[in-house]
């Protein structure tokens, strides 16, 4: 029983947290590429052979279904994952789609005519990749109308956090949000679209302002994997161990991780 958690390094972490405590009794192979990492600054190609390279690694833990647990390669390389690469049996699921949920007020299969929404003024915070993907915004304009996103491209923060620079993070995120600020001076919510920027959740809602509603992708996500798996039991997987991979340096990346989630954790090499 393992369902498997992928990210470019130590972003969707937030992620499995997450999903552990909404799934307690479930087994996840976590597997950070932390070696190539950040995805945020690469092509969609790049992005795709590197997100496809990891995700076969889950196929050999015994994982049948995935969650990209990375904005960036959602953005990137999922939907052409799913057409034309992902094997039979196996799944892999993105973070997109909960938080699209979530903001339109309704779900992913519904296709009725886009409708007017709660939220109105929507500061996306994510990496440049995804960014200039705006996949994002195409989502959204399929079921909301009238909704403003303002996207502002969060350069070197992925960077510092992985180097667990948080004094950088810190001052990245007060001139990110700054920027965001002088083009939508007053948003409604906030969307942290990296999975690293939750790390950093305290201070963006520093920046922001106590009113703005920041979105936790990582809790709809968790909710959203809770559901599927309810539809698809199958597809909990063979595998019967908790596991931490990275491509990275083990040692350097568990420092990190335990620094971040508060516990031990122990990443070995993928
Ligand atoms: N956590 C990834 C995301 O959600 C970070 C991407 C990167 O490596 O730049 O986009």
């Amino acid at each position: 029983m393992a369902v498997g958690i992928f990210d470019s390094g130590l972003g969707g972490l937030t992620v499995l947290d997450a999903a552990t405590a909404r799934l307690p009794d479930l087994d996840f192979v976590y597997l950070g590429d932390n070696a190539n990492a950040p995805y945020g600054v690469r092509s969609e190609d790049e992005v795709y052979r590197l997100t496809t390279q990891a995700v076969e690694n889950f196929w050999d833990h015994g994982c049948d279904l995935v969650v990209l647990a990375c904005n960036t390669a959602s953005a990137a390389a999922l939907r052409r994952m799913q057409e034309s690469w992902v094997p039979q049996g196996k799944r892999v699921l993105g973070v997109f789609v909960p938080m699209i949920e979530a903001l339109s007020e309704r779900k992913w299969g519904d296709n009725s005519p886009p409708r007017e929404v709660a939220v109105n003024h929507v500061a996306l915070f994510a990496t440049p990749a995804t960014v200039a993907s705006r996949a994002f915004q195409r989502e959204l304009a399929f079921r909301a109308i009238g909704v403003d996103v303002e996207a502002q491209a969060c350069g070197g923060l992925v960077d510092a956090i992985e180097d667990g620079d948080m004094i950088l993070a810190e001052a990245l995120v007060k001139s990110h949000v700054d920027a965001l600020l002088r083009k939508m001076p007053k948003p409604h919510a906030a969307i942290l679209g990296c999975t690293h920027y939750p790390l950093m959740a305290d201070v963006f809602q520093a920046a922001l302002g106590a009113d703005v509603k920041v979105y936790s992708q990582a809790n709809l996500v968790a909710e959203s994997l809770a559901d599927y798996l309810d539809r698809h039991p199958e597809k909990v997987g063979e595998g019967k161990v908790s596991k931490f991979l990275t491509t990275g340096d083990p040692d350097k990346v568990s420092a990190r991780a335990t620094q971040f989630l508060k516990r031990g954790v122990v990443f070995e090499r993928a």
